[in-house]
């Protein structure tokens, strides 16, 4: 069985999805958890984008134990003077050097003849090697490159130093055929091509990364880049997910396989979404919400009598635990913490008595509490900022023939309580503009996205919302039965966000096009 290694970018190119924003904390909970999944290599951030960037790589660097720790870089000694401080304490540092080599790019873009672009990428790759034993280079726009000239490239790479030369379809173009085809003829032509790694990066334009990261592994490429429910730059990067389990279904096919824990993947997918705010379709590959449902009668009929008859993964792979054990009312803490074991979260002393508080809360309103509404409680408070703002009460008045009218209390971490009343076009409009004078906080609303939890007419409801303030974007996120309730509670997680990061040097939003 060929080992295929997993270079995870989701917190690089995953985080240049529009509207996601992740602080230095969220990045490293998502490290520890993409280590816990084993992915051989994390791509951290690119340093030289802004100080906030350079301090995030710098904290995944020093938490990362069992995983390479790369930063991105352009061709140039000022980003990789910036990727070297980054990752000085990292236990096993990369650095990944990227130019454009395609025509388009090299006209408009670089506006460099061919020998401009072997000579820059040759002087970087060169300079970058004195600092580290691992380089990875990519020809940005690989796949819209002419195939002689990526063979000369990735031939001077590998002259150069470079140990993994990874082939970008940077805009989503190739077909599987096509894409598998550049693999086969760089193994063929290129001198040296079998002393370091290929690597397939595919973005999704025409829906096709999966299929063409798969296509590249049959042609040779030993890596594969990909993001946690493939996100990324417009339609996202290929989900590290489906190629894995792609490999495992069909091993009898790929003959490879990834050293992923399988059954961490669920826990993975939703802590990047929670975290990023991206929700994942209910229709997904692998982590949906539907992916293991079958609703019609004759596939019901099927599963009950086989379940191979409609699944060809079970979720018990990924880490679905379908539990026996249904929570209530009535349950105690030695129950609830032997659930939180069977879900794997680990806490300490203090974070169990809180959750199980909110646990308790919520099971006086709720009949029985899944499995889905325990995941949510414990995620909701995974990650802690400072709370400069809680939301202690909230009232809303709505009629179809009156004004919506929310009056809130808000709870400041010096002990004062503010209450104000706003009118507005709907209860959520009302509620967000008596949390703004509330708050004196001037934000604009990016984003507002519900979704529920678990079904039923009690359902959790998940809101998430995206706030802008000048240069600086944040998420938040909250939980509750009541969805005006969880509208609030988002709002001021956002709000609590947002004034964390205006605290961190350079942590306004980069200009993301910037990047490459
Ligand atoms: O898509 C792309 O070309 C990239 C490179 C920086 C590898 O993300
Ligand atoms: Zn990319």
């Amino acid at each position: 069985m060929k080992k295929i290694y997993v270079f995870d970018t989701t917190l690089r190119d995953g985080e240049q999805s529009p509207g996601v924003n992740l602080n230095t904390q969220e990045k490293v909970e998502i490290a520890l958890q993409l280590e816990k999944l084993r992915v051989d290599r994390i791509e951290a951030g690119f340093p030289a984008a802004s100080p906030g960037d350079l301090a995030a790589v710098r904290a995944v660097a020093d938490a990362v134990k069992n995983a390479s720790v790369i930063g991105l870089s352009r061709s140039r000694e000022q980003d990789i003077d910036a990727a070297r401080e980054a990752l000085k304490d990292a236990q096993d540092p990369c650095l990944h050097l990227f130019l454009a080599t395609s025509p388009i790019h090299r006209k408009y873009k670089l506006r460099m003849e061919k020998h401009e672009v072997l000579e820059t990428a040759e002087a970087a790759i060169r300079y970058a090697k004195k600092y580290f034993s691992k380089v990875e280079f990519s020809p940005e726009d690989a796949a819209r490159t002419e195939l002689d000239f990526l063979c000369e490239v990735t031939e001077m790479a590998i002259r150069a130093g470079a140990t993994v030369v990874n082939i970008p379809d940077t805009v989503g173009y190739m077909t599987p055929a096509q894409f598998g085809n550049i693999f086969k003829t760089l193994r063929e032509k290129v001198p040296g091509i079998e002393t370091i790694q290929l690597s397939a990066h595919c973005h999704d334009d025409l829906g096709m990364a999966t299929a063409n990261a798969l296509a590249a592994i049959e042609n040779g490429a030993e890596q594969i880049e990909g993001t946690i429910n493939g996100i990324g730059e417009r339609a996202g990067n290929t989900a590290i997910e489906e190629v894995a389990l792609a490999l495992e279904t069909r091993q009898d096919y790929y003959q490879a396989k990834t050293s992923l824990v399988l059954n961490e993947i669920y826990r993975t997918s939703r802590l990047v979404s929670k975290l990023t705010g991206m929700v994942v379709p209910g229709n997904k590959a692998i982590v949906g919400a539907n992916a293991f449902a079958h609703e019609s009668g004759i596939h019901q009929d099927g599963m009950l009598k086989e379940k191979t008859t409609y699944e060809i993964i079970s979720p018990e792979t990924i880490g679905l635990k379908e539990s026996k054990l249904v929570l209530g009312k009535h349950s105690g803490r030695h129950a609830f913490r032997e659930k939180l074991i069977d879900l794997g979260y680990e806490l300490n002393e203090e974070q169990l008595n809180t959750a199980f508080s909110k646990f308790k809360d919520l099971a006086d309103k709720k009949k029985d509490v899944s499995d889905e509404d325990i995941r949510a409680l414990i995620e909701e408070k995974l990650v802690t900022i400072p709370e400069t703002y809680v939301l202690n009460t909230i009232q809303v008045s709505y009629g179809n023939q009156s004004v919506p009218t929310a009056t809130v209390r808000i709870d400041t971490i010096e002990g004062e309580v503010l209450e104000e009343a706003a009118l507005g076009n709907g209860s959520v409009d009302a509620i967000y503009k008596a949390i703004d004078k509330a708050t004196g906080e001037e934000v604009e609303l990016g984003d507002y996205a519900i979704k529920s939890v678990t079904q039923g007419k009690d359902a959790l409801g998940e809101v998430y919302v995206v706030l802008q303030q000048d240069d600086i974007s944040v998420q938040g996120r909250g939980v509750s039965t009541d969805i005006l309730e969880a509208s609030a509670k988002a709002y001021i997680d956002a709000i609590n966000r947002l004034i964390d990061k205006r605290k961190t040097p350079g942590s306004g939003r980069r200009d993301k096009m910037s990047l490459i």
